[in-house]
């Protein structure tokens, strides 16, 4: 199975982040669509507009029903859950949070809620755990895939500022099952990869700007963003191989504004 992942559109029809935020997202959808159309699932790892507006994702839903495959939305710190339930129709809903499951013939993809209201934090509360946990539990044998926005590992870098929050809660709920091959996040607008609890997890490049990687501090009221491309992920599952590649779909001039 091939899956595409998209990740931090932080879609806008203005630029902001010193990026043209349409264009850049529009670059990945035509490249998508050129050489990924036989890709099973798109998924879009959350902060899917800048700022939640209904009315952005409105178009935003217009821009991603281009792509030849069917998409599936997560919440990010930037979405609007309400706004994303109604507007971009996820495929399933626990109580209040996007959280859903996907079967597939090579596995079962776990969309996690990772988002708190009102903060750039993230958390996985005791009931959001408990469906994780029956959801592993429903699905034992299986391979499972876990998608969610924050990352499951501490990236020594300014972004653990604002990481999951009690990470040794949600990794104790996975350290229970034997089924989990592998957590793709976004949030921190890099690529990085690692083991956390065992278990090997992949961030990707955002389709808008990039961050600064680790070493690197500043003020998040003074972001920059640094100048390099942006990137959608390809990922193939087969049988017990995973292997992730970040596309470059174009230049890091290409959408630049400064
Ligand atoms: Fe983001």
């Amino acid at each position: 199975m091939k899956l595409v992942w998209l990740t931090d559109l932080h879609f806008d029809i203005k630029p902001a982040w010193g990026v043209d935020l349409d264009a850049r997202l529009t670059a990945a959808i035509d490249h998508i669509s050129a050489h990924q159309s036989d890709a099973a699932y798109c998924m879009v790892t959350g902060d899917l507009t800048n700022d939640g507006d209904r009315a952005l994702n409105e178009v935003l839903r217009a821009r991603l029903d281009r792509l030849p495959m069917p998409w599936l939305p997560l919440v990010g710190n930037h979405d609007h859950r309400a706004h994303v339930r109604d507007v971009l129709h996820p495929p399933g809903m626990d109580g209040d949070c996007v959280q859903y499951a996907v079967e597939t013939e090579e596995g079962v993809l776990l969309c996690l809620d990772t988002q708190r209201e009102g903060s750039s934090v993230g958390e996985m509360p005791p009931a959001r755990l408990d469906w994780l946990a029956a959801r592993l539990a429903q699905y034992q044998g299986r391979p499972i895939f876990i998608f969610m926005h924050h990352p499951p590992a501490r990236l020594h870098s300014q972004f653990d500022d604002i990481g999951l929050e009690d990470r040794a809660a949600f990794l104790d709920v996975l350290r229970g099952s034997r089924d989990v091959r592998h957590i793709f996040a976004g949030h921190i607008h890099r690529r990085a990869s690692g083991v956390v609890a065992g278990i090997p997890f992949t961030t990707m490049q955002a389709v808008s700007f990039q961050a600064p990687g680790p070493g690197t501090v500043w003020d998040w009221d003074a972001f920059i963003p640094v100048k390099e491309p942006p990137a959608y992920g390809v990922i193939y599952i087969e049988g017990d191989d995973v292997t992730v590649q970040s596309e470059l779909f174009c230049t890091a001039d290409f959408g630049w504004t400064g």
